[in-house]
């Protein structure tokens, strides 16, 4: 069957527009079905809800044409192939929400028929595909799914899927060729795999990387505990030394996947993943660091107008979901500290000359560009070494 349409359930967020820009750029016709109607309708009328390079342009050529957003869920009966992905939370004990990943998958499965090819490309638990192929031979009889997982990095989002390797586990070989029909038009490269084993590749991927930051956040501390400089420690140890290259920066390791990954990685091994939940301590006990530095260099952070410059996650980049810079936030303000947020991408801050000028003390949150250039003349506290790395 010729695979044309294709809609992408939850496909007005920070996985689904991406996907969804690619494949109507590969001459598919594209279904954006969210619930989100404020998005949908600023889609439908050019605007992206977040920053993604490349987007806007790709989003211009095709946005009426190939592409639509729509709320309408009965949309999905006219598709060739469904894309699932939506969001996959963790609970308060840091295990995945599994009901409503479900929830979501039941609600359209509904409305959908067997000759659909039904694709899950949300993060998720290992044996999640194994429970939804189930409930397609409940209500079929019959399973066409494929588990293809995003790897993308976010705000680079279309260069990375036009090269990135995809991952697909099928749950038949007709299911098998329909997916590759449509990620052969995207990806240079196909890799297939048994469902486990590419759920397995998804939260291992996410959760190296936050344990590399744990590293470097570990050393971070335990340098400038001693009372050091890690970035002379770290510059030393880098310079041309072949298996340091990609010993990353210490750093605020937020954002809304490491975390929940590594999380879901622990729990998937019955918590006794020690080495996931260190590193969670070491991240997210950063924070608490960074306020005690500026404490040791300043005194008392009680009264005292405290910057925290950069607010989203991530460095050049609008997100602010599950950003550390609001626990250092919540930190400073416990010391009785008025804290001056600011951000160059959210516009509810003071300018940041007005800030610099009346900061006695600054912690940086976000990396960004705009703050390269900043002369600090009052304490600061920047375990990016962003103002003094080689
Ligand atoms: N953000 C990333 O860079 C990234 C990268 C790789 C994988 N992932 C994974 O992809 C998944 C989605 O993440 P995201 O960042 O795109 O989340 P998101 O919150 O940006 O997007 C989810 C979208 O789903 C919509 N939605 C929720 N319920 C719906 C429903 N019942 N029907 C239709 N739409 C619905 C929401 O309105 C939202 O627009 C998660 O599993 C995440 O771990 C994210």
């Amino acid at each position: 069957m010729s695979m044309k349409k294709i809609g992408i359930i939850g496909g007005c967020g920070h996985v689904g527009i991406p996907l969804g820009l690619a494949l109507a750029e590969r001459d598919f016709d594209v279904t954006l079905l969210d619930i989100n109607a404020a998005t949908v309708d600023s889609i439908n009328h050019c605007i992206l809800p977040f920053k993604e390079a490349g987007a806007v342009a790709i989003l211009q050529d095709h946005i009426g044409k190939n592409l639509i957003a729509a709320t309408d869920a009965g949309l999905v009966k006219e598709q060739n192939a469904v894309v699932f992905v939506t969001g996959t939370p963790v609970d308060e004990h840091h295990n995945p929400k599994i009901n409503d990943v479900l929830k979501v998958i039941r609600t359209y499965l509904e409305l959908m028929n067997k000759e659909q090819l039904v694709i899950l490309r949300s993060t998720i638990f290992p044996g999640t595909t194994e429970l939804i192929t189930q409930l397609l031979y409940d209500r079929f009889g019959s399973a066409k799914l494929a588990f293809c997982p995003e790897r993308i990095v976010q705000g680079r989002g279309i260069e990375e899927i036009f090269n990135l390797p995809q991952i697909i586990a099928p749950s038949s070989e007709e299911a098998y060729r329909e997916a590759w029909g449509i990620f052969s038009k995207i990806s240079p490269k196909i890799i297939r795999l048994a469902a486990k084993e590419a759920e397995l590749v998804k939260l291992i991927t996410n959760t190296w990387r936050y344990l590399e930051f744990a590293a470097a956040n570990a050393f971070y501390m335990m340098v400038e505990h001693e009372g050091l400089n890690f970035y002379t420690v770290y510059n030393a140890l880098k310079a041309d030394y072949p298996r340091a290259e990609h010993f990353p920066p210490a750093g605020l390791a937020a954002g809304p996947c490491l975390f929940k990954d590594t999380m879901q990685l622990s729990a998937f091994y019955q918590n006794n993943f020690f080495l996931g939940q260190s590193a969670m301590l070491v991240n997210e006990g950063l924070p608490n660091f960074l306020v005690d530095q500026l404490e040791k260099k300043m005194g008392s952070l009680g009264h005292k107008k405290i910057a925290v410059l950069g607010m989203t996650f991530k460095a050049n980049n609008d997100d602010t979901r599950e950003s550390l810079s609001f626990k250092i936030k919540k930190l400073l303000e416990f010391k009785m500290a008025l804290v001056l947020a600011h951000d160059p991408y959210l516009n509810d801050s003071l300018p940041l000359s007005e800030v610099l000028r009346q900061a006695e003390g600054v912690i940086l949150g976000t990396p960004h560009d705009e703050y390269k250039n900043v002369a600090l003349s009052v304490p600061f506290v920047d375990c990016w070494g962003f103002w003094n790395r080689a």
